[in-house]
C-alpha cells in the first residue's frame, strides 16, 4: 500500500508572480481585479520553497501549470516556461515528494478569454494543444487533476460576476459547466494510463437552517457536474445538455465550510445566495465546520473512486486557529477511514500565503508567509505542526 500522502496546495497565478499572459492579469491592469504582481515569486524560488517542504515532514505537493505561461500567444509555445516546470517536478521527485499537477486552476490565456474561453464550444481546439504541449513534461507524475473547481468558476465567473468574465448569464454559465466537464473528458482520455487522472471538486456542506441538507442546491453545486461526466449528460434547470463521458481515476475534494440557504430561495439562487449565521468564522468570513470533511467524503464515495482532500485551510492570523482547524479536520478524515472510506491523501491550503483572488493578498491561509522585499519565506507555527500532525497519523500504508 502506498503511503497516505500529506502535503500543500498552490495554484499558479496565486504564487508565482508576473503571469501576464492570463485573463487575470489583463482584468486587473484595467482596475477591475486586485494585482497579483510578483506574488511569492515562486517562479524564481521554487528550489528555496521545495526545499522547505521537504525539511517541515510533507510528502506531497499540489501546483498548477499556468496556461497562458505555456501559450502566451495562440501559435507561440513558451519552451523556457516548459522547461522550468519540467525542473520543478524533477526536483520534487528527486525530494521525495509526490507531484499532484493541476492543469487548469481558474486561469486562461488572455487571447483564449478573449475568444470566449469555455463559453465556445469550438474553443476546445486549444485545450487539446495545451494538453498535447505539457503531457511531455509530466513523466514520472502519478497525480494529473484536470480542472479545479469547475463550479466556482462557473458561479463567480457567470452567475455572481466577481470573477472574470463578470456575467450573470445562467445560460452561458451552465455552456462553460458543459465544456469543463468536456475538457476533462478530452483531458482523461490523452493522459489516464500514463498517469492518473482526477478532477478537484469542492464539496462544501449545504444545508437549510434546521440543518437539513439543501439536496437540490447540493445537486447544482457537486453532483450534477459530476454525475455528467460518467453519464454523458448535464442537468441543469435549464434543461438537460449532452458532454462528452469519460471517468475519473481518482476524485479531489475541496471541502472549507459550509453554506446555509433559505427554503424560500430558488435552488440557482441558493447556489450562491448563502446566509450566515452561527459557527466560528475565518477571514474570509466562511463557517468554520469540521465535520463537512467527513460528510465530503461520503458524498464523493458515491462514485465509487479513490479519494484524495485536494484542500482544505483556514485565513487567519491566529496560528492557534489554524492548528486547531487542521486537527480537528483531520480527525474527521481519520473517522472517515476508520469507517472504511478510501481516502489517500489530504492536502492543506496553501503553502504559502498567497494572491487569494478577487480578495488579494489580505487573507492569510498560508503555512508560510513572505517577506514582500526580500522573498524570504517564514514558516509559521503551523508549518511544523503540520509536518508533526503528518508523521503521527495513523494511516501511512
Ligand atoms: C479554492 C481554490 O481552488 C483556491 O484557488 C483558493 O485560493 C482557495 N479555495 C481558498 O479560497
Amino acid at each position: 500500500m502506498r503511503k497516505f500522502l500529506f502535503g500543500t496546495s498552490t495554484a499558479a497565478y496565486q504564487i508565482e508572480g508576473d503571469n501576464r499572459w492570463s485573463d487575470w492579469w489583463y482584468w486587473s491592469e484595467k482596475g477591475r481585479l486586485p494585482k497579483a504582481g510578483k506574488a511569492c515569486n515562486h517562479w524564481e524560488k521554487y528550489e528555496e520553497d521545495i526545499k522547505l517542504m521537504a525539511e517541515l515532514g510533507y510528502n506531497a505537493y499540489r501546483f498548477s501549470i499556468e496556461w497562458g505561461r505555456i501559450f502566451p500567444e495562440e501559435d507561440k509555445i513558451n519552451e523556457e516556461a516548459l522547461a522550468r516546470y519540467r525542473e520543478i517536478i524533477e526536483l520534487l521527485l528527486k525530494s521525495k515528494i509526490d507531484p499532484m499537477v493541476t492543469l487548469h486552476h481558474f486561469t486562461l490565456p488572455t487571447w483564449f478569454a478573449l475568444k470566449g474561453g469555455f463559453a465556445r464550444d469550438e474553443n476546445l481546439k486549444y485545450w487539446e494543444r495545451y494538453l498535447n504541449a505539457v503531457s511531455d513534461i509530466l513523466n514520472g507524475v502519478r497525480l494529473i487533476a484536470t480542472t479545479n473547481e469547475p463550479m466556482e468558476l462557473v458561479i463567480e465567473g457567470y452567475l455572481t460576476g466577481n470573477w472574470p468574465p463578470f456575467l450573470r448569464d445562467p445560460k452561458t454559465a451552465f455552456q462553460v459547466e458543459k465544456n469543463l466537464i468536456n475538457a476533462h473528458s478530452i483531458a482523461y482520455e490523452t493522459l489516464s494510463g500514463k498517469h492518473e487522472v482526477g478532477i478537484v471538486k469542492s464539496m462544501p456542506s449545504i444545508k437549510f437552517p434546521d440543518g437539513e441538507v439543501a439536496e437540490e442546491v447540493e445537486n447544482l453545486q457537486t453532483f450534477y457536474f459530476l454525475d455528467a461526466i460518467f453519464e454523458g449528460v448535464l442537468k441543469t434547470p435549464l434543461g438537460d445538455m449532452r458532454v462528452l463521458p469519460s471517468s475519473m481515476d481518482f476524485i479531489g475534494v475541496n471541502y472549507y465550510t459550509l453554506h446555509i440557504v433559505s427554503k424560500d430561495t430558488e435552488p440557482l439562487r441558493g447556489l450562491y445566495e448563502y446566509e450566515f449565521g452561527g459557527y466560528g468564522r475565518t477571514q474570509m468570513g466562511w463557517k468554520i465546520y469540521p465535520r463537512g470533511i467527513y460528510e465530503a467524503i461520503v458524498k464523493a464515495s458515491k462514485y465509487g473512486k479513490p479519494i484524495y482532500i485536494t484542500e482544505n485551510g483556514i485565513a487567519t492570523e491566529n496560528e492557534d486557529e489554524r492548528i486547531k482547524f487542521i486537527q480537528d479536520h483531520l480527525n474527521w478524515v481519520k473517522k472517515a477511514m476508520e469507517e472504511g472510506y478510501d481516502v489517500r491523501g489530504y492536502f492543506y491550503w496553501s503553502f504559502i500565503d498567497n494572491y487569494e483572488w478577487d480578495k488579494g493578498f489580505v487573507p492569510k491561509f498560508g503555512l508560510v508567509s513572505f517577506n514582500p522585499e526580500t522573498w524570504e519565506r517564514i514558516p509559521k507555527k503551523s508549518a511544523f505542526a503540520y509536518g508533526r500532525l503528518a508523521k503521527n497519523f495513523p494511516y501511512q500504508g
